[in-house]
């Protein structure tokens, strides 16, 4: 069974639940939010996780909003004001998944689209309708890339990075999807997923998704993956993406650059496979890219476990960029980008004939 990340429960005052990933794989329970800081603390937390998931939890945090509106009996003109502000709160909870702020700008878009005078049940109505819509084409999009990875998945091991599933999307997943839809196939491979380091999506997360799919996983601390790959026992290593750049540099969980950079060295295909909402059009190159950076305690103490002396400082940064010159590929709904270039991804991503000029 496919797990969900997220889920609303009843009409449009209603609220938003969470799959608690902090708990996961030991506890599977799942959080209510009921207010937007509730929201907002879920995604920083990483409650909630993997860029196209906290998009679709912003777009029901704006929902989430509107129900505030409601319950506070604010008029039309205060109650916009009200999601207004509260959005930007959302839209900046992570700043590196463009994912977050084009769910909740796209949700923007339908309620400026309303009278003024609309309710804030009208707004919150209509919000949901929004949320649920890109909550349900992101399922579409994971089976489409699903579909279109497998097909260039070659033959032998596949390693990944982070947790790039069902508990990242609203669907079966982006880089995961494409491992699963191989496997649904028929095709038999060895699947090694890096630990992910401090937080370790991939060992606590993307191993429990295949264990809970029935798929043999090989877990690996991050620094044995040059050492596997020295083995031949990986034939592709597949990714993630938090955002990519007109020109193919993809920001994606720590550790991804270094992976990128073994893969080459072993003249190994590197993919990354993500949904067109990954996408950010307006930055040229990945260096203009914001780069969360979390507290030292997920360094130092891994789990809970003190493993640093009290003293010891830390560098975390939660993301990496991996320039697109070490990318085999780029896996979206619409196919594949490959070569990774500027006008592949404009003809791709923006539908532009020849990747002459953006679309307008
Ligand atoms: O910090 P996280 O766990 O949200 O980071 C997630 C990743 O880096 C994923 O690889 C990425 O969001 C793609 S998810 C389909």
């Amino acid at each position: 069974m496919i797990p969900t990340s997220v889920r609303w429960i009843a009409d449009a005052v209603g609220h938003l639940e969470i799959l608690d990933q902090t708990l996961l794989p030991a506890r599977c329970e799942w959080l209510a939010c009921r207010d937007v800081p509730a929201v907002v603390e879920a995604i920083r937390s990483l409650r909630v996780r993997g860029a196209p998931a906290i998009g679709i939890a912003g777009g029901y945090g704006l929902v989430v909003a509107a129900g505030e509106a409601v319950r506070d009996r604010l008029d039309a003109v205060r109650g916009r004001a009200h999601v207004l502000a509260r959005a930007e709160e959302i839209a900046t909870a992570r700043p590196t998944a463009v994912n977050l702020r084009w769910a909740v700008e796209r949700c923007l878009r339908v309620i400026d689209a309303l009278p003024p005078e609309t309710a804030p049940i009208g707004l919150a109505t209509t919000l949901l309708a929004e949320a649920r819509a890109i909550h349900d084409e992101d399922r579409r999009l994971c089976d489409a890339i699903g579909r279109n990875g497998s097909a260039i998945l070659p033959a032998g091991g596949v390693l990944t990075h982070c947790n790039t599933g069902a508990l990242a999307t609203g669907g079966a997943g982006t880089a995961l999807a494409v491992i699963t839809a191989a496997w649904d196939s028929g095709r038999r491979f060895e699947v090694f997923a890096d630990e992910t380091r401090p937080l370790f999506q991939g060992a606590r997360l993307t191993a429990w998704e295949l264990v809970q799919r029935g798929i043999p996983v090989t877990v690996l601390c991050d620094s044995a993956a040059a050492h596997l790959l020295a083995t031949g026992r990986v034939a592709a290593c597949i990714v993630g993406a938090d955002r990519i750049t007109a020109n193919g540099d993809t920001a994606n969980k720590i550790g991804t650059y270094g992976l990128a950079i073994l893969a080459h060295a072993h003249g190994v295909p590197f993919f990354v496979a993500a949904p067109s909402s990954t996408f950010d059009l307006s930055l040229d190159t990945g260096a203009e890219i914001p780069i969360e950076e979390r507290s030292a305690g997920e360094v130092l103490r891994p789990l809970g476990v003190a493993a640093a002396p009290d003293g010891a400082a830390a560098f975390n940064p939660a993301f990496d960029v991996t320039p697109a010159r070490l990318i085999s590929g780029i896996v979206t709904e619409h196919g594949v980008i490959e070569p990774v270039c500027r006008e592949r991804i404009l003809a791709v991503v923006a539908g532009v004939p020849n990747g002459s000029s953006p679309a307008g």
